[in-house]
């Protein structure tokens, strides 16, 4: 889809790179020519997906260990990764979450997550902003958020809240941090499947083959979950040059799928050719008896 020095030159940053959607955005970044630093708290997955990185993108990638509910910790990983030779890139993938009734959590479960989607986002953003605004240069970052920023939703409420925060976040430092030629962006994918998210929001019980099964996979209007190509590419196109001017913005990727859930007419989308044939005949003779009806009087 791109040629592959899009990214050439460019050293990006992946809070989470270890492993499921940021081992997948920073294989695409590698594949097209970026230096890719990946952090993240358990440093044996951060070591296991630096070496198979390497060794299938052949692109130069590093890591280290960062727990991103820790604000000083990133204070300092910063300065290390701007003193070994800049930063061009930081995308915000790091994200904790559990599906629970809302009724069932403690305060420190609502911290649980809070503390590293909506306060360790934040740190890691200002951390690398204010680099950029005090080096005088341009800067790119990219968060990983979720529909629900749009239309809220039950049973991941610290996450819905805590995503919304970022949408905020995002669109608030665009204006902000413009003038420094800082843009910001989000993707919100729909579901792409990764062993790490669907254990603890699709988890399989004796009674429940998951919250997500195939059954609620065919409501979403494309009938599939998304590929983990489709993202790369999207994040791609984000982190490269060309479209500068994009800032600000949260672009869906789920197949249609929040869009469907808000229509009235949504659920239509099960229907056969025979259904909407009757459909049509039932219609037209109501329209005719209305006809009559007018011709009579
Ligand atoms: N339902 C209700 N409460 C829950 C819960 C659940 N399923 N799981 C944890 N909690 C509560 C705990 O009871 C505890 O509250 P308490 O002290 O009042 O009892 C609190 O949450 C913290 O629990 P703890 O086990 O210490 O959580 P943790 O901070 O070690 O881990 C995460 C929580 C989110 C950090 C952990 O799941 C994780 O590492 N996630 C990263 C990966 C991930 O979530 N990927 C999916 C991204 S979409």
């Amino acid at each position: 889809m791109f040629k592959e020095d899009a990214l050439e030159g460019k050293r990006i940053l992946v809070t989470g790179g270890g492993s499921g959607l940021g081992k997948e955005m920073s294989k695409h970044f590698l594949s097209h020519g970026a230096e890719v630093i990946i952090c993240g708290r358990r440093d044996s997955v951060l070591k296991e997906t630096e070496k198979e990185l390497a060794k299938t993108t052949k692109g130069k990638i590093s890591s280290f260990s960062l727990d991103i509910r820790d604000s000083l910790a990133i204070e300092e990983a910063i300065d290390s990764v701007f003193a070994s030779g800049g930063l061009d890139g930081l995308v915000n993938n790091a994200a904790g979450n559990f599906i629970s009734r809302t009724k069932d959590l403690s305060s420190n479960a609502f911290n649980a997550i809070a503390s590293i989607v909506f306060h360790g986002t934040f740190n890691m953003t200002n951390s690398v902003g204010k680099k950029w605004i005090e080096m005088k240069t341009p800067g790119n970052i990219l968060s990983i958020t979720t529909t629900w920023v749009w239309t809220g939703s039950p049973f991941v409420v610290p996450s819905a809240m805590s995503k919304s925060g970022i949408n905020a976040m995002t669109k608030s430092l665009a204006v902000e941090w413009g003038p420094h030629n800082i843009r910001l962006n989000c993707i919100a994918p729909g579901p792409f499947p990764t062993e790490g998210a669907w254990s603890r929001l699709s988890p399989e019980t004796e009674n429940n083959e998951g919250a997500l099964d195939q059954s609620s996979m065919s409501s979403n209007p494309m009938g599939r979950v998304g590929e983990m190509s489709e993202l790369g590419n999207l994040a791609t196109f984000l982190m490269s040059d060309g479209c500068d001017y994009l800032t600000g913005q949260t672009i869906a990727i789920d197949g249609a799928a929040y869009l469907s859930a808000g229509g009235t007419f949504a659920s239509l989308g099960k229907l056969n050719d025979e259904d909407w044939t009757n459909i049509r005949e039932t219609i037209k003779k109501s329209n005719e008896k209305d006809k009559n009806l007018r011709n009579t009087k």
